[in-house]
């Protein structure tokens, strides 16, 4: 769900800020500041629900917002209302506000609205349950791409959800090589920067890799890479998550607009860390950054890499691994073992790890960590409709 949220006075709504970029359903948050705009500024588009903080009437007059809610039917808008005043609702309602949230509000109180608005949006069928996640290393190396690969080949081929990996290392991107390298002609700045950017044209940009999971690759030029501009990639990265069950976007390791674009328009950012102390002084000095631009740190999840499986070989690695492990434990989302044999036996055959090693811890840690990121629960796994055919016949 994506929702902006226009507010004269954002210091005060500074919980339900916070609350809203940590809910889950809620893949995108704008928040504007109104001062200095205009309200024939105010734009639906791309938007599920609009949050107007108190504005009625004095920022936007109610038939201004009348002309906009009727131009976007499917979008709601909720009004937060600062004052109990009959009349303003009556007015609120009249101009196309379909949900109310008195302020202050509990957690409780936020959280109940969001699930209206939800099960509203459902009802009329506007809404995407896409979820995207961006995922970076700390440092360089420490298994960003890797872990992409095969936690997008699990959500597609075990999970069965339409799966698209971005691959956003506009210089070093290799994403193209970890599932067999593939044929391709288009690339994702070119796609982005499509003036006319369509549904159709995206599909048909995509990478085929297996069933249920494509690829958006980098492009192979310097002079390519730099044409992108991160307006463009917001459009792109709406549409995605419109398509798309899921999408996880590779990251490199330094931050600046393009990533930080990314990270805005992410449920959720995966920091892969390797139990080491150069990667730990990395990971934090990263969330420092992205503190500073504005990134909501508490979408921020660590996933542990390359731990060594016993704690003789973590002390060879690392004399403070454990430590590190457990200065990281509050943010971690998934530990995936190092396991050499395994990954160099995957990289090697242009395979997922479950694929040809489907008993190492590697592959059940990777099992494991797919599962839960989307929130599913191993039983819950969906059966290919054929499959679930053929079953339905023999219990009959
Ligand atoms: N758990 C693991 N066990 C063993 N090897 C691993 C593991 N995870 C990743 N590797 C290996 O580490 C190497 C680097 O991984 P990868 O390219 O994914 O890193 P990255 O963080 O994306 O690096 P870059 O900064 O180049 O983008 C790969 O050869 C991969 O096979
Ligand atoms: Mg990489």
């Amino acid at each position: 769900m994506r929702i902006a949220l226009y507010s004269k006075q954002l210091d005060g709504l500074k919980r339900l800020v916070e609350q809203l970029a940590t809910d889950k359903r809620v893949s995108h948050l704008r928040t504007v500041s109104v001062d200095g705009a205009e309200a024939g500024d105010l734009s639906l588009h791309n938007v599920d629900v609009l949050i107007l903080d108190d504005l009625i009437g004095e920022w936007i007059t109610p038939a201004e917002l009348e002309k906009l809610s009727n131009s976007h039917p499917d979008a709601l808008i909720m009004l937060i209302a600062r004052q109990d005043s009959s009349a303003l609702f009556v007015d609120a309602v009249g101009a196309g506000v379909r949900s109310i949230l008195r302020w202050p509000a509990t957690p409780a109180e936020i959280d109940h609205a969001i699930a209206q608005c939800l099960d509203r949006l459902s009802r009329h069928g506007a809404r995407h349950d896409g979820r995207t996640f961006t995922i970076l290393a700390a440092k360089g190396g420490s298994g960003a791409t890797f872990t992409a690969l095969n936690l997008a080949y699990i959500w597609a081929t075990r999970l069965e959800k339409r799966t698209l990996i971005i691959d956003l290392d506009l210089q070093y991107g290799d994403a193209t090589f970890g599932l067999g390298e593939s044929k391709h002609r288009s690339n994702v700045v070119q796609v982005a920067q499509d003036e006319t950017l369509e549904a159709s044209y995206l599909e048909s940009a995509c990478v085929p890799l297996r069933r249920n999971l494509f690829l958006l690759p980098s492009p192979v030029s310097l002079e390519e890479a730099a044409r992108l501009e991160p307006s463009r990639l917001d459009n792109l990265l709406v549409l995605a998550s419109r398509l798309f069950d899921v999408v996880i976007i590779d990251l490199p390791s330094h931050i600046d607009r393009i990533t930080t674009c990314c990270m805005e328009h992410s449920n959720q950012v995966l920091q892969v860390v390797a139990p080491t102390v150069v990667d730990l002084r990395n990971q934090q000095r990263q969330l420092r950054y992205l503190h500073e631009l504005g990134v909501p740190v508490a979408k921020v999840g660590t996933l542990i890499n390359r731990m060594p499986m016993s704690e003789r070989r973590r002390r060879n690695v690392d004399p403070f691994a454990t430590e590190i492990e457990r200065h990281l434990s509050n943010r971690t989302l998934g530990r995936l073992p190092r396991d050499d044999d395994a990954a160099a036996l995957a990289i090697g055959a242009g395979e997922s790890v479950v694929t040809v090693a489907p008993d190492s811890p590697l592959s059940r840690a990777l099992e494991s960590t797919a599962h839960s990121l989307l929130g599913v629960t191993a039983g819950e796994t969906t059966m290919p409709s054929g499959w679930r055919q053929w079953l339905s016949r023999r219990r009959q």
